[in-house]
């Protein structure tokens, strides 16, 4: 058997692929320079058309472009009414824009568990976490894996709850042939760099609800206001709440372009992503994410789960090493630490110079700390990114990733050897509150 790379053996991916964001294309360049030489650099025509586009895509009555995806969720919050003491339930296994947009519209966050093989907010958790406070519930279509909108649509009937779906890396994922964006009250997208639509940072509110739409404006969008329809309740919020969350014209051009290319490009990279995990079907120790019958992730990122005691005990860091010697570009979660930070920990300023610590309406600091998520505790210590985005169709890469995962789950014995030799060497990867961690 080819001996390990760790261990000084050959590397199983000779291929370099690029592994690193932005794409900019060549079209989006060009519409950001002619924006530039016609001076549209604040406001543009061309953000309307964007939102139109992009509501089209969706499948939404109305579309909001923002400066992040953290403002599209702070409007979308504000906009189904989430207010002063508001509970709103929230995976920890998120992005901390999330979570801090609730805060941002004076609610409380109130933690969830997710489930461990979709990743996903648990509907079972949702219900759990319901108390007669609870206003919204905040679903993340985590690395572009659509929740169980089903239960969490009707749980939210059920108890009168307002659904913001944050779709920051779902660009294009359907729950049974509903675009996710278009299923909760409100939905908000990222047009960060490293998404799948960049506008370098920007977002978009997403609704079929007239009156969250104008509520959206109301929030972020001042220049707007006054463009209600004369009847609107909404056009008497003069300045708004007047948060400035507007769109930066020159990212919108970009993304416009690429919303042009975000069908072929997922096409793209789901026959890519599809393609590994059937490579890999036959490796027990690794699982990845599960998608909900009759539902379309989009690969935007490349998820899994590692589990060393199917392979002789080894643990995740040696794993995760040890494939990264072989040339696999892979990672560790940042998420699920959200609830231990120091914006809920009673002795950090954080905690009491925010409104936490001050509002009478908060919970006490023990039960942000200490909510019940053995699945998120599992998935911090167990999830992993397979792969980057393939982002052109890369077969030989794939098969030498495929070989890759192959060498290094054969190699039980080598992988427990090297563990023991180095067990006061090797330094659990670092992970910071980002997405991907990269070993
Ligand atoms: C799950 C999730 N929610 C929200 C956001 C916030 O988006 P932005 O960075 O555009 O503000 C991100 C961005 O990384 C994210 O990953």
């Amino acid at each position: 058997m080819a001996k390990l790379a760790i261990n000084g053996g050959n590397r199983a991916i000779s291929e370099k692929v690029k592994t690193s964001y932005p794409v900019v294309s060549e079209k989006g360049i060009e519409a950001a320079v002619e924006l530039m030489r016609k001076g549209e650099i604040s406001t543009s025509p061309i953000v309307d058309e964007f939102e139109n586009e992009f509501a089209k895509f969706i499948g939404v009555k109305h579309a909001l472009a923002s400066n992040s995806g953290t403002s599209s969720l702070h409007q979308a919050l504000f906009a189904v009414g989430v207010s002063a003491g508001d509970e709103v339930i929230v995976p920890s296994f998120t992005f901390v824009a999330s979570v801090s947009t609730i805060l941002a519209a004076r609610g409380i966050p109130v933690f969830c568990d997710v489930d461990i093989d979709t990743h996903c907010i648990d509907p079972d958790d949702v219900e759990r976490k319901i108390t007669s406070r609870t206003r919204a519930i905040m679903v993340v279509h985590v690395w572009g894996n659509p929740c169980d909108m089903e239960r969490i649509m009707k749980i939210a009937k059920k108890h009168n709850l307002a659904v913001v779906e944050d779709c920051s890396h779902a660009h294009g994922a359907t729950w049974k042939g509903q675009k996710v964006g278009s299923i909760g009250d409100a939905g908000g997208f990222s047009l960060q760099g490293s998404k799948t639509m960049p506008a370098g940072e920007g977002g978009v509110l997403t609704t079929n609800i007239t009156d969250i739409y104008e509520r959206a404006i109301v929030c972020g969008r001042v220049e707007k206001i006054d463009l209600l329809p004369e009847g609107s309740r909404n056009r008497k919020a003069s300045m708004g709440l007047g948060f400035k969350h507007r769109p930066h014209p020159v990212g919108i051009a970009m993304a416009r372009e690429q919303l042009k290319e975000i069908d072929r490009l997922n096409d793209i990279r789901d026959k890519n992503g599809k393609y590994l995990d059937e490579g890999l079907a036959d490796i027990p120790c690794i699982k990845p994410q599960k998608v909900l019958q009759g539902c379309r992730k989009v690969y935007s990122y490349h998820w899994g789960n590692f589990d060393g005691n199917l392979l002789g005990g080894v643990s995740t860091e040696v794993f995760l090493r040890a494939l990264a010697a072989e040339g696999v570009s892979c990672g560790r979660a940042g998420y699920g630490r959200l609830h231990e930070t120091a914006l809920f920990e009673e002795g950090s300023i954080y905690y009491k110079e925010c409104c936490l610590g001050r509002c009478p309406h908060s919970r006490k600091p023990s039960e942000f700390a200490k909510p019940d998520l053995p699945n998120t505790l599992y998935l911090r210590q167990h999830a992993f990114t397979m792969s980057p985005r393939f982002e052109v169709n890369y077969e030989k890469v794939l098969d030498q990733y495929i070989e890759a995962y192959h060498k290094v789950v054969s190699a039980v014995d080598e992988l427990r050897a090297y563990e023991k030799e180095n067990a006061d060497k090797i330094a659990p990867v670092k992970v910071s509150a980002r997405s991907v961690n990269p070993v």
